[in-house]
């Protein structure tokens, strides 16, 4: 058996391979090569079965009939290619339906980090030297939210929507999303690291203060209806239930409370205080400005597909509950306002990205008259990072399109 730790070695020459039977294998290039019978025939000794098997004959098991191995099948047409409910191959990739789809996935490959790219030094020395109690406050508080949050966006996507997707190309920027929210996590987890905040008690926060908890279970709820086994698209409330659910997580949970949810380290960016965090907040923020918008992009085609009518107030309740859980968390991060940000600010923002994202989903808008408190905010996003991180970085950073969401 080969070992990891130790030098290949010489094999010792291979056995000739017991010759097949191949007459009645098919010459169709998709056909499906036969198990060498020497193979199937062969068990393991009896002491080592728990439960005896049935030895299997060694009789032909080429299998001869149309019905056990197709002989040949037909190229997918992509129109037939559905986001849920479909019923075409799902390994074959193209042609594609959603060509969208593709593109994300090359875009999201643009935008390619690690956290130990970024330089912390001066953060730890603002934290520990600059920051206002305050601020320290609105630091950990917003790293506690966002290490949680992160774990279920990963959960969400890799568990309970990859698994319903019926068409390649959205599973896969879906595994890339998978990957990234993984490495936000590594992210935050640096940055709690970095600066030697205490692990236990930050991650523990979400736990014990209501205004985050109250956010994490809003997730949790809509996370715990989708994740459910045996779940049927094809039954029309567990579909619509479906749609919700990734509406939340792509419109308000990545589209907003994420989107708006860095502005308050990138307030003590601008006054030139924990660049290194906001940094890594930044590139955080272009994969999310991603997730959201592809979110959004799969809700409204299922909608499409499906000729599915979701009941508006349900979705205005979904905007007003998200709005008030947000105005509760501001609250608590900012019970006063610090130097360039405060919760009025965050509230206000808010109320304008909803409206934005609201705009995407056809919804109606839910606040009317909100305006934009933050323009800087859309900078951050449209970060242009041409630069290398440091003298010992290969590779180029590469920019994706420009996001634009308007
Ligand atoms: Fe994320
Ligand atoms: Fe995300």
């Amino acid at each position: 058996m080969l070992n990891w730790d130790e030098p290949l070695t010489p094999q010792a020459p291979r056995a000739p391979e017991p010759s097949l039977d191949t007459s009645a294998i098919s010459t169709d290039p998709g056909m499906i090569p036969p198990i060498p019978q020497d193979i199937l025939a062969e068990t393991p000794p009896e002491s080592l079965l728990i439960v005896k098997t049935p030895v299997i004959a060694k009789t032909p098991v080429i299998a001869k009939t149309p019905d056990a191995v197709p002989v040949s099948a037909k190229p997918i047409n992509p129109d037939d290619k559905r986001v849920v409910n479909g019923l075409t191959d799902i390994n074959q990739l193209a042609p594609f339906k959603y060509p969208w789809a593709w593109e994300y996935f090359l875009n999201a490959n643009k935008n390619h980090w690690t956290p130990l790219d970024i330089n912390m030094t001066q953060d730890v020395h603002d934290f520990q030297h600059k920051l206002t109690l305050e601020e320290r406050h609105v630091y950990e508080n917003v790293l506690s939210y966002l290490t949680t949050s992160d774990i279920m966006a990963m959960r969400n996507i890799g568990l309970a929507v990859m698994e319903k997707m019926t068409a390649p190309e959205l599973q896969i920027y879906q595994a890339r999303q998978v990957y990234e929210e993984a490495m936000h996590t590594w992210t935050y987890q640096h940055c709690i690291e970095t600066i030697g905040l205490d692990q236990g008690e930050i991650y523990n926060r979400y736990r014990v203060v209501p205004e985050i908890h109250h956010k994490i279970q809003m997730c949790n709820q809509r996370l715990d209806s989708v994740l459910r086994p045996g779940i049927d698209l094809t039954d029309r409330d567990e579909l619509e239930n479906f749609v919700m659910a990734y509406t939340f997580f792509a419109g308000v949970f990545e589209g907003t409370w994420f989107y708006n949810g860095f502005s308050p380290i990138f307030a003590l960016q601008r006054r030139g205080l924990m660049k290194g965090t906001s940094e890594q907040l930044q590139y955080i923020m272009r994969d999310e400005v991603l997730h959201a918008s592809f979110g959004i992009r799969v809700c409204n085609q299922i909608v499409l597909e499906e000729n599915i009518k979701l009941d508006p107030k349900m979705i205005q309740q979904m905007w007003e509950e998200a709005e008030a859980a947000e105005t509760q968390y501001a609250h608590f991060l900012l019970p006063d306002p610090i130097l360039g940000y405060s919760a009025k600010d965050h509230i206000a923002q808010f109320r304008f990205i909803a409206n934005r994202r609201a705009n995407k989903l056809h919804h109606k808008i839910p606040f009317p008259g909100a305006e934009n408190a933050l323009p800087w905010l859309d900078e951050q996003a449209n970060l242009k990072k041409e630069k290398n991180f440091f003298e010992t970085r290969v590779t180029e950073y590469q920019t994706g399109g420009a996001l634009n969401w308007d």
